[in-house]
């Protein structure tokens, strides 16, 4: 298998043929755990579950995934491992590499995962960094796969912060063929690389990237419009400076109305409710952020499966 083995701390380490075997695995593990069937491809393996930031959806997901592939999950909380304080980030993946058979990392700064993988005789996988998040764009994929029925010809909206989620959704859109149009205030629009990979992938799989400042522009027509936090962990300073130039990107009833009436809402949670979005479009008929919550499971599961 092409993925056995291998470190992903970006969407990009994945082609679009794996981020489509990725998800047609976890479509059928979907399936199976609904009927009951156990799916024991890590039986006997152990993951380290290293965490310097918080988490609910993460470590609930990659603990009971491991757990349901018949392998055991350690979570290393925030305070327990002190990365680079207590020894370097490399040195715990050295150790840690010699008791378990795959490391899953949140951190602050994504320089310490490629720090990480350097030293790690065993794979890395990324569980949020500052700069992306693939999991949670896997799971947005297997989400909107299921709720839009396909990739092709459908256009998503990412109304906010060009952030770590951002960044993610783009890469992986991209590759699948889902074109995405970003609005963020000036100054914080994704990365300048990602947008450059993502329009590369997009070439390939007939996508189109757009980036701009307008939400109402990127909304109009949409088939799905997603939103993130304005401050993400570790952003905390900046959270008022934040607040003031967002406002106008708050996903709310007036802004998704200009959507395709059939749209999705899409958020990875935590959310901020009444700041990023509003409670009636968080809790109401178009939202889908517990079916991308669920859908962290199986997509998860199916990474490991293939990785380990
Ligand atoms: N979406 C997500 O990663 O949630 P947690 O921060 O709770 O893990
Ligand atoms: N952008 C958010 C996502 C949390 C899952 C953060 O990094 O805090």
């Amino acid at each position: 298998m092409g993925l056995r083995g291998r470190d992903v701390l970006s969407v990009d380490d994945l082609s679009a043929e794996e981020v489509r075997e990725v998800l047609g695995l976890a479509r059928h593990l979907k399936r199976e755990r609904r009927a009951g069937l156990a799916h024991p491809a890590l039986g006997g393996k152990s993951v380290a579950l290293l965490f310097e930031k918080p988490s609910l959806r993460t470590r609930v997901t990659f603990e009971v995934g491991v757990r349901e592939l018949g392998g055991y999950a350690v979570y290393l909380a925030p305070q327990d491992v002190q990365l680079g304080v207590r020894e370097t980030a490399a040195d715990v993946a050295r150790n840690l590499g010699r008791w378990v058979d795959g490391l899953v990392a949140r951190v602050y700064r994504h320089d310490t995962l490629r720090e990480m993988v350097d030293a790690s005789p065993v794979p890395v996988v990324n569980a949020l960094s500052d700069r992306e998040h693939p999991c949670q764009a896997l799971a947005d994929l297997l989400t909107l796969e299921e709720k839009l029925g396909g990739f092709q010809g459908r256009r998503v909206a990412w109304v906010g912060d060009g952030n770590n989620v951002c960044h993610s959704f783009l890469l992986a859109a991209a590759k699948v063929g889902l074109s995405v149009h970003v609005a963020t205030p000036p100054g914080y629009s994704p990365d300048a690389a990602v947008i450059e990979a993502a329009r590369q992938a997009a070439a390939r799989s007939g996508a189109a990237v757009q980036v701009g400042t307008d939400p109402r522009a990127a909304v109009a027509g949409a088939h799905a419009v997603y939103t993130d936090v304005w401050t993400s962990m570790g952003q905390e300073s900046e959270r008022e400076q934040r607040a003031s130039r967002f406002r106008p990107y708050q996903v709310n009833a007036a802004l998704l109305a200009l959507a395709d009436p059939a749209a999705v809402v899409l958020h990875c949670l935590p959310a901020h409710r009444g700041e990023e979005i509003t409670d009636d479009v968080l809790d109401g008929p178009q939202s889908v952020v517990l079916d991308q919550a669920e859908n962290r499971l199986h997509v998860q599961k199916a990474l490991l499966a293939l990785v380990l």
